[in-house]
């Protein structure tokens, strides 16, 4: 199932990030995608911010690729956009890392969605102005749907199921 959530500002964006944070389990993988300047690197931020990471340390991963950060879960943040072959990831250890233990938060995975495993969570922001966002929750597993069950829980009014019957 597909759920969507409005948000009006950063803040509330940030709402819902800081809610999956404190439900994903190790593992789980976020792919983040909408077009520049949507909000990804701010989810990202406030969802590592929520399991103690501080906020300083999270950036655009643009020209890194690749950032670590230790809270209460580890986390790998990564950036696709300036990926020119899925060749760099996989020497990188994509895979690998995609796999462990860490929670990891893919910008724009849409570039490269071979690298990603089978289960995770797609977040899509799209842009409707200054400060509006439609946020698009898809899971495509098990693990992501249980995920996004639970975080729907927690959000009873917030997160809108898009199609009861997908
Ligand atoms: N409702 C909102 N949700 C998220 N960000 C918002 C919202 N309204 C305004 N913003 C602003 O939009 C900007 C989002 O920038 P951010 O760097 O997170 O985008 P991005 O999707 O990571 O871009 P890029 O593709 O360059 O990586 C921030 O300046 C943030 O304050
Ligand atoms: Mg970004």
């Amino acid at each position: 199932m597909t759920y969507h959530y409005h948000s009006d500002s950063l803040s509330r964006t940030e709402k819902l990030a800081r809610h999956l944070a404190l439900l994903a389990p190790p593992g789980t993988v976020i792919a983040l995608n909408g077009t520049l300047g949507a909000g990804k690197t701010a989810f990202s931020r406030a969802f590592a911010e929520a399991l103690g990471v501080d906020e300083n340390a999270v950036s655009s991963p643009t020209y890194s690729l690749i950032q670590h950060y230790l809270g209460d879960q580890m986390i790998h943040h990564l950036d696709l956009y300036r990926i020119e072959s899925p060749e760099e990831l996989y020497e990188l250890g994509i895979e690998e890392l995609l796999e462990g233990k860490a929670i990891s938060l893919v910008e724009w995975s849409n570039k490269y969605p071979e690298v990603l495993p089978q289960d995770y969570l797609e977040i899509n922001i799209e842009s409707l102005g200054d400060s509006e966002r439609r946020i698009l929750l898809q899971p495509t597993g098990k693990r992501s749907c249980d995920l996004l069950e639970r975080l729907s829980q927690d959000l009873p009014d917030d997160l809108i199921p898009e199609n009861k019957y997908t």
